[in-house]
């Protein structure tokens, strides 16, 4: 019968039977799809994984650091970085228009990527790539097995022919929930377990704008306080994704302190769904919306205003872009 425990023995029997001594790579992105992939990897094969790790510079505040904390250091995993935040932005200076923001960002992810498994695959023999594929990604794709075609909502894209490796999709079976029992039962942190959606373009597309350092710098701020904030209330299990969005281009007049302030809006879109297609804005507590209003404007230099997002999907997407 179907248990977490049985998942997660027979899941770890099957990858042994697959890859036998050979070495296998997987790509984290900080979400939990792939964290609890590569734990069940790891349980089977042990050091024959290596798992890399893309920074562009678009992840929110302390995602790198928590990588390391609640996964890599708990799991024991070895672990391979890329460094690559000067070259996304530099590759998004002057960028406004949102599809080009992800096609730039998607093409830069596959050249760090590529150099990435180049590096590791120099020292390495890899046969196999792991991939945390769910239930409804394989529906969604027509059921497709075989070469290593990374969706392209994961922003790997196809990779070149030397680089072609055999699929461990340990997760194919399994919805979310399911995905995330499998990570409790593992004994992964809470917070990874139970971490929302994060888009691949990360906060580049949470900018209404051009991306800068500054500008990231400052959304990462008032990000942190609205999830902060929403973790203290309780809350989090309600909300399926909460984006904060910068409106970089836009200015309003405040009043703050003793003068007139010519600021930044925050936007807050905090969204109830089941799977993202559609969804409906979050009734947060007027009490919580508060706080966190009240404390951006008052941590965060530059914004001087907060607002709700209270539009459903459709018609408004999740995103701002
Ligand atoms: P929208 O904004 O279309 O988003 O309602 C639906 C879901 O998809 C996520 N999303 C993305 N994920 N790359 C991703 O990996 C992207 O370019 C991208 N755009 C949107 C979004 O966060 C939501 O969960």
């Amino acid at each position: 019968d179907w248990t977490p425990a049985n998942i997660v023995e027979e899941s770890i029997a099957a990858i042994r039977a697959q890859v036998g001594d050979k070495q296998v790579l997987c790509a984290l992105s900080g979400g939990v799809d792939s964290a609890v992939a590569a734990t069940l990897v790891h349980r089977a094969i042990g050091d024959q994984l290596t798992c890399a790790f893309v920074d562009h510079g678009l992840l929110r505040k302390g995602e790198r650091e928590q990588v390391k904390k609640d996964f890599v250091e708990i799991t024991g995993i070895k672990l391979v970085v890329a460094d690559a935040e000067e070259q996304f932005l530099a590759a998004l200076s002057g960028v406004t228009d949102p599809e080009t923001k992800r096609k730039i960002i998607g093409r830069e992810f596959i050249r760090v990527f590529e150099q990435t498994v180049r590096d590791i695959a120099d020292e390495a023999d890899i046969e196999f790539l792991v991939q945390g594929t769910l239930y409804p990604d394989v529906v969604e794709s027509g059921g497709g097995e075989g070469a290593a075609n990374i969706k392209s909502h994961h922003n790997v894209g196809g990779l070149p022919d030397d680089l072609q490796f055999t699929l461990i999709e340990p997760l194919r079976a399994l919805f979310k929930d399911e995905v995330r029992a499998v990570g409790e039962e593992l004994g992964l942190p809470h917070d990874m377990v139970w971490r929302q959606p994060f888009p691949g373009p990360g906060l580049g597309i949470r900018i209404i704008g051009e991306v800068t350092r500054e500008r990231l710098d400052l959304l990462r701020d008032a990000d942190a306080i609205a999830r902060e904030e929403l973790a203290k209330s309780g809350l989090e299990k309600e909300v399926w994704q909460f984006p904060v969005v910068l409106l970089a281009d836009v200015r309003s007049v405040g009043v703050q302190g003793d003068g007139r302030t010519y600021g930044h809006p925050i936007v807050l879109r905090p969204v109830t769904s089941e799977d993202a297609m559609t969804a409906d804005w979050s009734r947060l507590p007027y009490d919580l919306l508060e706080k966190i209003s009240t404390r951006i404007t008052n941590e965060v230099a530059e914004v001087n205003r907060v607002v709700v997002d209270v539009t459903s999907k459709p018609p408004g997407t999740i995103e701002w872009e």
